[in-house]
């Protein structure tokens, strides 16, 4: 250090303390290890270790130290580890948040809770969350077939679900069945996509919901492309979840002697729990 009387150090330390009582910053706490000396920074006290962090990096708000200058005077700097830590964090939510854009939640989708969903209901998305598959009745099921009426809030629960799975580190695709369609439709037209990529998407998602499947028309190699994505999740035992407005003998009925539609319901039906949700129709309510 260099050497300045003990009068301008009283002074300093002054200084020093009002700042960081100004700044709300908690002095070091003692039992902390002090294991190295910072570029010469210190606390009022000569403390290296940064009053916020001590050596760890962990807080969000950057803890100042004090550097001595050339002449006597004091300069106020951020921690370096509070500042590295702080930076990595930018990054991982900047990272985080583009992931879950990525999942393709609609807008009015994105908070929804399992906390808001009939408490059974909630308990058998839970356990799907938590092990990415369901038991039920001494039978297991690697997703779940929701299916109910307009508006009783099917679209609204996997959401729910795909958010808690967010949370637990499982991410995942959400797309409506006619996006699908067309999506696939699109890679076939478009020569610069590759349909084998947009199947590898969704086959591979960690989690895959499929919002409203109803007996869609369209031309076979569509639909076959769909069934490639079910059947191989099925499969594989990968989470998906399917909603509808039909039960699966509804839906069954509809495809009739299509055999790709059949073979779509069968794969359903074989690995997915089905669970009903009731109610009245919350947009009309809501609206
Ligand atoms: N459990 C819930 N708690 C709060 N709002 C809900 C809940 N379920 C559905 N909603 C809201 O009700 C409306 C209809 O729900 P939605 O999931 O779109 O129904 P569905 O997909 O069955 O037609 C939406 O505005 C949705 O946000
Ligand atoms: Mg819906
Ligand atoms: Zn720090």
């Amino acid at each position: 250090m260099a050497k300045i009387t003990s009068k301008q150090v009283d002074s300093v330390q002054k200084r020093i303390r009002k700042e960081m009582e100004r700044l709300d910053i908690q002095p070091t706490q003692s039992g902390q290890t002090r294991s190295r000396s910072d570029l010469g920074l210190m606390t009022p006290d000569g403390d290296p270790l940064c009053p916020v962090c001590g050596d760890e990096v962990t807080h969000t708000n950057p803890g100042f130290l004090f550097q001595e200058v050339k002449g006597g005077g004091f300069i106020r700097v951020p921690c370096p580890h509070c500042l590295a830590g702080k930076r990595e964090r930018e990054q991982h939510n900047i990272r985080r948040a583009a992931l879950y854009d990525d999942m393709g939640l609609p807008e009015q989708s994105r908070l929804a809770s399992l906390d808001d969903l009939d408490k059974r209901f909630a308990s058998i998305c839970a356990q799907f969350v938590q092990h990415g598959q369901v038991e039920s009745r001494g039978r297991k099921f690697c997703g779940l077939f929701i299916f109910g009426d307009v508006g009783v809030g099917k679209t609204y629960a996997a959401a729910a679900v795909m958010n808690a799975a967010f949370h637990q580190g499982m991410p995942g695709i959400f797309t409506r069945v006619v996006d699908l369609l067309n999506d696939m439709r699109g890679a076939y037209y478009n020569d610069n996509i590759q349909v084998a990529d947009v199947l590898d998407r969704y086959m591979t998602a960690p989690l895959l919901v499929l919002d409203d499947y109803g007996t869609q028309r369209d031309n076979a190699w569509v639909l076959e492309q769909l069934y490639t994505i079910i059947d191989y999740r099925t499969a594989n035992w990968m989470p998906t979840i399917v909603t509808s407005n039909y039960p699966l003998d509804g839906l069954r009925r509809q495809a009739d002697t299509d055999i790709i539609l059949l073979r779509i319901v069968s794969r359903l039906a074989g690995s997915l729990l089905p669970a009903e949700l009731r109610g009245p129709d919350r947009r009309m309510q809501n609206g």
